[in-house]
């Protein structure tokens, strides 16, 4: 079979158990020669020939559905997230799409741990300032028995959560979905969006993108936020309006944010970047050696299985198999 690979971090030079695993059952592997996340225009011509395809974060439109072989069998989406892929098209088409849950959590919950410190207690801006020969500081906050909000207790919620009980916070959560049985066990409030945004002293987003949780945070949730509240987004760009944001952060409604996802990734002339209580980093949260790993072995697993007929328990589209 002929592969298709474009994660940014499985590369055709970096040995790993998940390249061996699919070297010993593909007799092509084509990668990603842009070393970014792919548009449709760069997907078309890749895909000619293609039976299974390794997506990183391209954009998997419906045009580029349309415009690929019928050789192509499965979109194994390499990550949690499948909000760039038009899942409907590919299971019109017959286009199986499976993705990684769970096993990148642990990254993605300590990277919005570590945005949470980086902007309660300044961390990026001090280190810019004494890199500049600068000897002077700013006062952060604490987050010791801080009110937490989860936006999301899913996979990576959870893993936020059982992080933030170290340092005695007091968790809210919403999801209409919510385990409760977890909650319970951990002390965590369940309450509604509007009780959350407007007790949190930090808000945490762990939402899949989708119709219903596009800019859920606008302009009337940051008015209504605790004056000074922290906002950290691992999830998506689009969950957050960001001009309204950058008004809220400039008039003090908004006491800082940390950044892992853009509404543009790259984010060229974001207005988020030019103010110092913005800690950003650019899509990273699942890119450590353990996420790696796990996303890249699972990812070709799904492939396989769905390749050699097998059942494949992460299928997200499952109109493409007729289930
Ligand atoms: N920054 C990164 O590199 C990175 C890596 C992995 C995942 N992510 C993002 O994180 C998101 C969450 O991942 P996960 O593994 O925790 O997913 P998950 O499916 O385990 O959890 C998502 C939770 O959100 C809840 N939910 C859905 N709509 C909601 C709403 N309107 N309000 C409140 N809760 C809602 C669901 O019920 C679910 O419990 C992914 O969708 C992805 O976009 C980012």
């Amino acid at each position: 079979v002929k592969i298709l690979v474009t994660p940014t971090s499985f590369t055709r030079d970096k040995q790993s158990p998940a390249k061996d695993l699919l070297e010993s059952c593909a007799a092509e592997i084509r990668y990603n020669p842009l070393g970014m996340p792919l548009t449709a225009g760069d997907l078309i011509p890749l895909l000619a020939g293609i039976d299974g395809y390794i997506a990183g974060l391209d954009y998997i439109t419906a045009e580029v559905i349309a415009a690929a072989p019928s050789s192509l069998k499965v979109i194994s989406r390499y990550g949690a997230g499948y909000d760039r892929v038009d899942i409907t098209a590919a299971a019109k088409k017959g286009v199986v799409v499976t993705n990684t849950p769970g096993v990148n959590s642990q990254s993605v919950a300590d990277l919005a741990f570590g945005l949470m410190l980086a902007a309660a207690r300044k961390i990026p801006a001090l280190d810019r300032r004494i890199r500049a020969g600068e000897w002077s500081r700013i006062s952060g906050v604490e987050l010791y028995q801080k009110t937490l909000g989860i936006i999301g207790l899913g996979e990576i919620g959870k893993a936020v959560a059982n992080r933030a009980q170290g340092f005695a916070m007091n968790i809210l959560a919403c999801d209409p979905y919510l385990d409760k049985s977890y909650a319970r066990s951990k002390q965590i409030r369940e309450v509604s969006f509007e009780e959350l945004i407007t007790n949190s002293d930090i808000i945490t987003l762990h939402i899949p993108l989708n119709e219903q949780t596009r800019i859920i945070i606008d302009e009337r949730a940051i008015s209504k936020l605790k004056p000074g509240a922290i906002i950290i987004n691992t999830s998506r760009g689009g969950l957050i309006d960001e001009e309204a944001a950058y008004r809220g952060l400039i008039s003090g409604q908004l006491g800082g944010m940390g950044v892992d996802v853009f509404e543009t990734e790259p984010p060229a002339g974001s207005p988020l970047l030019t103010l110092d209580n913005v800690v950003a980093t650019p899509h990273a949260g699942a890119h450590t050696a353990e996420a790696i790993n796990n996303m890249g072995l699972l990812a070709v697993q799904n492939l396989i299985d769905v390749l050699s007929g097998r059942e494949c328990k992460y299928v997200i589209n499952p109109g493409a198999i007729g289930i």
